[in-house]
């Protein structure tokens, strides 16, 4: 029967990543996969993680099954940290949060439940999108279609655009937008259009789903928030996404949740039962040792400072490069204007590089970017900053 089977094509972000480890070039540098490295090319694992896993090791006393939703705690934590400790949402408890393998296992499973309870809906992707969104939605059985988000003219977002798109999609379809740090492009809505955003999804009848990998990546926990907090509106139904990966370092540990906001508590506790009943058949509950950290890290004042100061120290370094490769390239080309990458925010930025151009890149100087021209700005560092921008000043000059 497996002869029949045809290669698959490798992943766009994920097979990159194989081609890179594969390169004999010892000055290689690997811009492709959202993952943080420091100065010196490693991602570390976080001191307060560390010392959560010490805590874990000496504690931990059985490795019995998690409840199919998670750590309740953990849970209870997340939404603290999303939407703030006093937030009506959380104060009436009008939202059923469950642990899940990573924000992709979030997706998955909004994207099943959506599919099993609201079977005709389609999920609206912005143009572009982190190119595994459509592929999660498509797998689990839902229509994916696509509103205009980027301007590429601007290197910012086309909102008149997205908006006009949104007030004529079918009611009772979901919308899915990055809550902060846009991936791939890493423009984001300014708070005054997210108001609008908002206003327009709610009108139309929408069911908004923000997929939320960023937090405290952008500009701090507090204004990363603000897009959530914008739709967390009295009584209104939304479904949030987010991942511990980036913001704890936890990426192989696979840490995130799926909160879904509700009208009532009476709600909650009803759609929590079907959401269940969804991760029952898809993973049956999950591993325990990444929401485990997380749960130690937020529960202790002390750990939870040394980790906000972790945090704050990833998202000034890459601020930090975003500005150093801006004055780079302006010594290399005066006349073409870098300056959106300063302004952009989160891991990513469109670097506006052809599938042509980031091929040469690669073949020529054994530098590693997504074909869209997707930059991991974090994989910047002082080291390879020069070289880099020689290569790309080369290959935009040959054309
Ligand atoms: C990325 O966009 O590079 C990350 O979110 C990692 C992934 O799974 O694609």
């Amino acid at each position: 029967m497996f002869d029949a089977i045809q290669a698959a094509p490798p992943d766009a972000i994920l097979g990159l990543t194989e081609t890179f480890k594969s390169d004999s070039n010892p000055n290689k540098v690997n811009l492709t996969v959202g993952v943080y490295k420091d100065e010196s090319g490693a991602t570390p694992v976080l001191d307060s993680v560390k010392a959560a896993e010490a805590r874990l090791l000496a504690d931990e006393t059985s490795k019995g099954y998690l409840p199919i939703g998670g750590l309740g705690e953990y849970c209870d934590l997340t939404q603290r940290l999303y939407f703030g400790d006093d937030h009506e949402v959380t104060t009436a408890n009008r939202a059923a949060t469950f642990q899940t393998p990573g924000g992709t296992g979030a997706l998955r499973v909004a994207a099943d439940f959506i599919h099993q309870n609201f079977p005709s809906a389609s999920i609206w992707c912005s143009t572009p999108t982190w190119p595994n969104h459509p592929k999660v939605f498509k797998a689990a059985g839902v229509n994916v279609e696509n509103y205009p988000y980027f301007d590429a003219s601007s290197h910012g977002v086309n909102i008149d655009g997205m908006l006009a798109a949104i007030k004529n999609a079918p009611a009772g379809d979901v919308v899915c937008l990055h809550a902060c740090c846009h991936n791939p492009t890493g423009a984001d809505p300014s708070v005054e259009q997210w108001k609008q955003v908002a206003d327009a999804v709610y009108e139309r009848g929408l069911l908004p789903f923000l997929d939320f990998a960023y937090l405290g990546f952008g500009d701090g926990i507090e204004s990363d928030r603000s897009a959530l907090m914008e739709f967390a509106r009295p009584g209104a139904e939304l479904l949030v996404a987010s991942s511990y990966s980036k913001n704890f370092g936890l990426y192989s540990e696979r840490v995130g949740a799926l909160s879904v906001v509700t009208k009532d508590a009476d709600s909650a506790k009803t759609v929590a039962s079907q959401v269940k009943a969804t991760i029952r058949t898809n993973y049956s509950n999950p591993p325990a040792h990444g929401g485990s950290i997380v749960q130690v890290i937020l529960s202790d004042a002390e750990l939870r400072q040394q980790w906000d100061g972790e945090l704050a120290a990833m998202r000034e370094r890459i601020n930090g490069m975003r500005k150093l490769f801006t004055q780079t390239m302006a010594s290399r080309l005066p006349d073409r204007d870098f300056s959106f990458i300063e302004r952009q925010r989160g891991m990513f930025s469109y670097s506006g590089l052809t599938a042509e151009q980031v091929d040469a890149l690669r073949e020529k100087f054994s530098i590693y970017i997504v074909r869209d021209g997707r930059i991991n700005v974090a994989g910047i560092n002082h080291g390879n900053v020069e070289p880099l921008c020689d290569a790309i000043s080369s290959v935009l000059a040959a054309g």
